[in-house]
Parts: C-alpha cells; sequence; structure tokens
C-alpha cells in the first residue's frame, strides 16, 4: 500500500505527536509499505511564522523523524516546499472545494478565533492543500491524528468530485488513527499540547523531564501519601499505562489504592519508563541535528523521489482539466 503523511514543522515535538502519529508511521514503514513522509512547511505559514525559526523547526522535525525510527532506505522523506507541484493540484482542487464546507472545518474555526483579524485565505484553504498532499501521491492510507479526520473527510469528497467531473484517476484514501487517540497532558486536563506547554518533548533531556513530572497533576483526593488514590482517574497512571510494563502497572495500582506508595515513587517508576524511550531518541537526534548536511542530502533524495510520482500525477491532471495543448 502506498502510505502518505506530514508534520508541520511547528516547534518540539511531544509524546503526544509520538503515541498520535508516529508510532503508526513507523509502523507502516516496517511493515514494508511505500511510505512518502513530509515536512508540512506550506501548512505551518498559514500561521505567522519567522524564517530563520521555519529554518531551523524544519531541521529539527527532519532529525526527529529519523530519530524516533523513520529510516530513508525504507520511506521516502522530504519538505512539502520543495515539490511545486502539491500546490499546484491543490489550486485545481480549490476549485471544486465547497467554501460552506471549509469554513465547518474544526481547525479552521478553532483557529481563526485566536485572532480574527490575523485570519488568511492560506487558513481556509489548508484542507484543500492537505488533499492535494495526499492525492497527488494517490495515497491508499493516511496515518494521522483524530483531529485531522475532517480534512480526510475532504480529502475523499475532493477525489470523488475531481473523478465525477473529469475522470476516474483518484482512489478515496483510508485514514489510520493509532490506538492511543489522545495522550494526555500534565495538567490532566486536557490533551497534551505544545500550545498548552503540558508536554514532554520527545527530545528533552532527563532533567527537564523530571523537572516537569515532578509537579505533575495527580490524583486530587490524594493529599497525603496515606490517603487512598485512585488511578482510574490519576493524570499519572494514564501515562503508565503508555510506558510501563504489566508488573509496574500492578505495583502502581496496588500501591496507590492500599496507600503504600506516595505519588513521588509512582512518578519516578514512570520517569525510569519514558526515559528508555526518549533517551535513545534523543541520542540519535543530537548526532543527526549537528550534521544538518546530511539531514540536507536526505531530504534532498526524498525530494528527487517524491517529484517523480508526484509529477505524473500532476501531467495526468493537466491533461484532463484542458492544460495541455500539444
Ligand atoms: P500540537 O497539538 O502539539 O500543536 P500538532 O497539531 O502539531 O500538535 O500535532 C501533530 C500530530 O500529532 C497530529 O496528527 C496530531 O493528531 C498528533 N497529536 C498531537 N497531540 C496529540 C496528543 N496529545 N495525543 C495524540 N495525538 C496527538
Ligand atoms: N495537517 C496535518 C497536521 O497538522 C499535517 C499535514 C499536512 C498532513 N498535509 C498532510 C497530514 C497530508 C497527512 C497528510 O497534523
Amino acid at each position: 500500500m502506498r502510505v502518505v503523511s506530514g508534520i508541520q514543522p511547528t516547534g518540539v515535538a511531544h509524546l503526544g505527536n509520538y503515541f498520535g502519529a508516529f508510532a503508526n508511521w513507523i509502523e507502516l514503514q516496517n511493515a514494508g509499505h511505500e511510505c512518502f513522509y513530509f515536512i508540512a512547511n506550506q501548512h505551518a505559514i498559514t500561521i505567522p511564522q519567522n524564517n530563520e525559526i521555519l529554518k531551523k523547526n524544519t531541521l529539527e522535525i527532519t532529525a526527529i523523524m529519523l530519530a524516533v525510527g523513520l529510516d530513508p532506505k525504507k520511506s521516502t522523506i522530504f519538505i512539502q516546499s520543495d515539490i511545486p507541484v502539491h500546490t499546484q493540484l491543490s489550486w485545481i482542487l480549490s476549485c471544486l472545494s465547497p467554501i460552506g464546507e471549509m469554513e465547518r472545518m474544526v481547525q479552521f474555526k478553532e483557529k481563526s478565533k485566536i485572532d480574527p483579524s490575523a485570519t488568511n485565505l492560506g487558513l481556509l484553504s489548508y484542507p484543500t492543500l492537505q488533499a492535494a498532499d495526499i492525492l497527488i501521491y494517490k495515497a491508499d492510507l493516511v496515518p494521522v491524528g483524530i483531529d485531522q479526520a475532517q480534512h480526510l473527510e475532504l480529502t475523499r469528497l475532493l477525489a470523488r468530485k475531481f473523478n465525477n467531473t473529469y475522470k476516474s484517476i483518484f482512489k478515496e484514501p483510508k485514514t489510520l488513527h493509532t490506538k492511543t487517540t489522545k495522550v494526555v497532558g500534565l495538567d490532566g486536563a486536557a490533551k497534551m499540547s505544545k500550545g498548552l506547554n503540558n508536554y514532554i518533548g520527545l527530545v528533552e533531556d532527563e532533567k527537564t523531564i523530571w523537572k516537569k513530572l515532578s509537579v505533575a497533576m495527580t490524583d486530587p483526593a490524594r493529599k497525603r501519601k496515606t490517603d487512598p488514590g485512585n488511578p482510574a482517574i490519576c493524570n499519572i497512571y494514564i501515562l503508565h499505562k503508555l510506558f510501563s510494563s504489566q508488573k509496574d502497572l500492578d505495583w502502581v495500582v496496588d500501591g496507590c489504592t492500599n496507600a503504600k506508595i506516595g505519588c513521588i515513587e509512582c512518578k519516578k517508576k514512570l520517569f525510569e519508563n519514558i526515559i528508555k524511550l526518549t533517551n535513545p531518541i534523543r541520542e540519535k537526534y543530537l548526532k543527526l541535528i549537528n550534521n544538518p548536511n546530511d539531514l540536507k542530502d536526505i531530504l534532498s533524495i526524498g525530494a528527487k523521489k517524491a517529484t517523480i510520482i508526484a509529477q505524473q500525477t500532476m501531467d495526468e491532471v493537466n491533461a484532463l482539466v484542458g492544460f495541455k495543448y500539444f
């Protein structure tokens, strides 16, 4: 199967991104599918960006993608703006995108609410560009977080509309979510998100992770160690379930409900299990980010490979739309 997905270079990647998106990317790659993974820098500028920071974030997210296990020998890894036919197809799809539908997109409504005076046309047509990103590779499968489901619905609608208007050349891609659709934040109140500053970063060092974890929210009814707690409603236990073995989980449930362990002991165990995942990622990341030329080579090879497929679709589309005269 052909797999396509993207991530915006808009700052730190955290455990929510890992369990909500990257985990599936890696699994699909290792299952031998033909994967195209890219950095959605054109989507990123729908919110104002500083050009130097955008460049830095682009290289950082590339290093993170490789550090979590994406392999340029198996997957095609590239930057969206290096493949100009994404935006070329996006224009054609925008002429098929119903404006009412675009205005009903949850992400558009949320982002345009933040600063209505800064709402731009790019923010409104964001999902059409996303559809172009996917359809240009005739993807079968798109692994994304649950918040992207509506954009995938639009992608399928635009595939149908194009097929009905011109000729049936696009498949309707399937959406694939991970088992963990929502990783809870350290505040216990909302999903882990960089915007809410309630996250553990994938490449943070041990000291930073412990600093954040040690003050993270727990079962509010458990004020003292002698108070029995309820793991089912505890933020820390929810995170334990992502990281810890059955033996550790049993230890937490018994220790917490019978007031045998304190919250700090419970957090220490979680910390040990989190760093088993993040330390190797951080080590690889530091090596990669210190060799930016290697990253640039990987991205340039990826762009060449992606262009071959994308250009084929674009030629086919241009002929069907009536843009090819000779
Ligand atoms: P953020 O909310 O931190 O800005 P993004 O919107 O950049 O994160 O998310 C990139 C990808 O990671 C999306 O596919 C999204 O669904 C997924 N994702 C982000 N946060 C979480 C979370 N807390 N739990 C599960 N998936 C998440
Ligand atoms: N909108 C996605 C997000 O914020 C990123 C993205 C852009 C994407 N184009 C895509 C994801 C195409 C999957 C396929 O997470």
